[in-house]
């Protein structure tokens, strides 16, 4: 796959999944905005493994579900390379808690950040997409958004939600070169899963098909394939990177 020359946004690419996506589609070619909140010396991290690829790096801390500060990295963004041509609305949280002890903040907090941000991200990298006739948006859902979790009616609502935003606006910019997808990732080995306890893992393990958690690689690759021009003609689609897990619940 060549990306050589297109600009991508990552949110929340300073780890985990995100800063594996970040430097898979700077290895493909891309010049890559980093995204994270908190700690601005995590985003330059990542952007400075970018640079020393050779390709180009910005760095910038905004928090994805405010929306003054989405505009603004948006700007920043146009304002250095002219054009946005990859969104990858990566940037997620997730607050496990059963219904029936799960508080309006756990829920506010993650279908603010999980689903209004990719809400927020894709209005504002539209127009300059439009206007280059051009682009491709790819969301990260979550199997659990397709079957569903315990403990996570918050977190599954939103990468539900997700799939649901792709599919429409995936309807309204096919004419323009835009496509539109998701991406949904089983049990990957990150800081996210690195959470759970060890049977909880071990338990996960033996319900996956090829019996492993798979790695931020793994959903990178996929991530990388949809954003190429070889995948122009894969839109409104929900891309399952699980290890066979979700086939196994269903
Ligand atoms: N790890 C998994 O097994 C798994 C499975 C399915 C889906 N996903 C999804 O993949 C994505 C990445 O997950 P991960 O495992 O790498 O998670 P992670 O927690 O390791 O990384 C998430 C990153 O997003 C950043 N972030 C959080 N809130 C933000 C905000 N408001 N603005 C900007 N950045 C913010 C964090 O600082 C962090 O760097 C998430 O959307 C997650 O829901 C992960």
């Amino acid at each position: 796959m060549n990306l050589a020359d297109k600009v991508a946004i990552v949110t929340g690419s300073g780890r985990g999944i995100g800063k594996a996506i970040a430097l898979k589609l700077a290895a493909a070619g891309a010049n890559v905005v980093i995204n994270d909140v908190g700690d601005p010396a995590v985003a330059d991290g990542v952007a400075a493994e970018i640079k020393a690829l050779g390709r180009q790096s910005l760095a910038i801390t905004a928090d994805v579900s405010s929306p003054a500060e989405v505009t603004a990295m948006i700007d920043k963004t146009l304002a250095a390379f002219g054009k946005v041509d990859i969104l990858v609305n990566n940037a997620g949280i997730t607050r496990d808690q059963l219904l029936l002890r799960m508080s309006d903040d756990d829920w506010d907090k993650v279908l603010t950040i999980d689903l209004k941000s990719v809400f927020l991200c894709t209005r504002a990298v539209l127009r300059p997409m439009l206007k280059a006739r051009w682009g491709r948006i790819i969301s990260l859902s979550s199997i659990v958004g397709i079957v569903g979790n315990a403990g996570q009616a918050n977190y599954s609502s939103a990468k539900a939600g997700i799939i649901g935003f792709t599919r429409s606006i995936a309807k309204e910019v096919a004419s323009r070169g835009i496509t539109a997808n998701a991406v949904a990732p089983g049990f990957i080995d990150t800081e996210m899963t690195r959470r759970l306890t060890e049977e909880q893992r071990q338990t996960a393990s033996k319900q996956i098909p090829v019996g492993y958690l798979g790695s931020p690689d793994d959903v990178a690759t996929a991530i990388v394939f949809l954003a190429s021009e070889e995948a122009r003609y894969i839109t409104g689609q929900v891309l399952n990177v699980d290890g066979g897990l979700a086939g196994a619940w269903m």
